[in-house]
């Protein structure tokens, strides 16, 4: 572990120091991913104390492969740390920090800033205040809308984290999508639960709410040589995930259908197995019909077994894990692991079963 967050200076000439964006719970997957494709040098994650946020230390001739992740949305180069007061005196330390740094600026700049605890002052102020010590600094104009660089001058608690975001848009997007279903998963959170799930070469791979598609894309983005199967019940979600299937340019490589999860039966070959079942339930909350859940939980639980080996896997996400995790229990699955994720301020559950 890095030891010191207090105004440690990152980046020297052979390792560069990133703080990237996730899905608050998901950082133990950003550190996995990473020292899987990068050779990472050092980890921090919840950076900051913040969750969602984790910073790579990697050498330098390695940092295009942290664009290469999927586990994170934004990238944002460490320029420096250094702590700072909750009263109004933090701005004044904001300016001098900020002042204090040499930060490479493009002729337009802007400053964007994240702020978690309580401060007597805003992230506007923030902004604003290292806004200006740039311009006094450097002298360079500042553009709101297109910047030749964005600032990030984050205060979480009593640390402000400095740096240079790297992406513009999140890199969650990873293809246009033609359909977008009213409730599509974010593509992160599909490539955590294919992860936790164990996916790997030559898998058969099964989603039996499928909707516009996104657990099975991502699949076939991430990995090679699965058997990879859809299933919603609605024709338009059907025809939707092949639309968004052919944008990611992965149409040959999927298989949607349209089917009952609670009657695989009617739709999946009888000798066909799945290796892994990775699905985003309905939450029922949508539809205001809650009390449909039970047993549509249970009838899909009961379906799907017939189509699992011994050592398949099945990794669910639910807002009602204890429902689950009851109805799991009592049609005698293993509930072999279990975690919360924060989707935009709503806590949902991972939940991975073996049958
Ligand atoms: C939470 S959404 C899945 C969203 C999907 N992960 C995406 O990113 O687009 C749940 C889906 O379950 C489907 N569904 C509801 N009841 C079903 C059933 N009995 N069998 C199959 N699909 C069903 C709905 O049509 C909806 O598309």
């Amino acid at each position: 572990m890095l030891d010191s967050l207090n105004r440690y200076s990152s980046s020297s000439n052979n390792v560069v120091d990133f703080m990237v964006t996730t899905i608050p719970g998901l950082e133990d997957i950003v550190f996995e991913e990473a020292r899987e494709k990068i050779n990472v040098l050092d980890v921090i994650p919840r950076f900051g104390d913040v969750g969602g946020r984790v910073l790579l230390r990697v050498p330098r001739n390695q940092c295009d492969k942290v664009f290469t992740l999927r586990s994170i949305e934004h990238i944002i180069e460490l320029v420096g740390t250094f702590k700072v007061g909750s009263d109004k005196n933090g701005l004044d330390q904001i300016y001098s920090g900020v002042y204090s740094f040499d930060i490479p600026l493009g002729s337009t700049f802007r400053v964007t800033c994240e702020r978690v605890g309580s401060h007597k002052y805003t992230s506007i102020d923030v902004q604003r205040i290292a806004g200006q010590a740039l311009v006094d600094k450097y002298g360079r104009r500042v553009n709101l809308k297109n910047p030749e660089t964005i600032v990030r001058v984050d205060v979480a608690y009593d640390l402000c984290i400095v740096g240079l975001q790297k992406t513009r848009t999140s890199l969650r997007i990873r293809y246009p999508r033609m359909f977008q279903h009213y409730s599509a998963l974010n593509p992160i959170i599909a490539y955590a639960m294919l992860r936790i799930a164990g996916v790997r070469s030559g898998d058969r791979v099964l989603d039996p709410f499928c909707g516009g598609g996104t657990i099975i894309i991502e699949a076939a983005q991430a990995w090679s040589g699965l058997e990879l199967i859809g299933v919603d019940i609605s024709p338009k979600s059907i025809e939707g995930a092949w639309m968004n299937a052919e944008a990611a340019g992965v149409r040959d490589k999927v298989n949607f259908i349209v089917g009952d999860a609670r009657r695989l039966e009617r739709v999946l070959s009888r000798g066909w197995r799945a290796d892994k079942v990775v699905s985003n339930l309905p939450f029922g909350i949508r539809s205001g019909r809650l009390k449909v859940i039970p047993p549509m939980y249970t009838d899909f639980l009961k379906s799907v077994r017939q189509f699992l080996n011994e050592d398949s896997k099945v990794c669910l996400l639910t807002l009602h894990n204890s429902l689950l995790k009851s109805i799991a229990e009592d049609l005698g699955y293993k509930v072999i692991g279990s975690r919360w994720i924060l989707q935009g301020g709503l806590k949902t559950w991972i939940m991975l079963l073996s049958p």
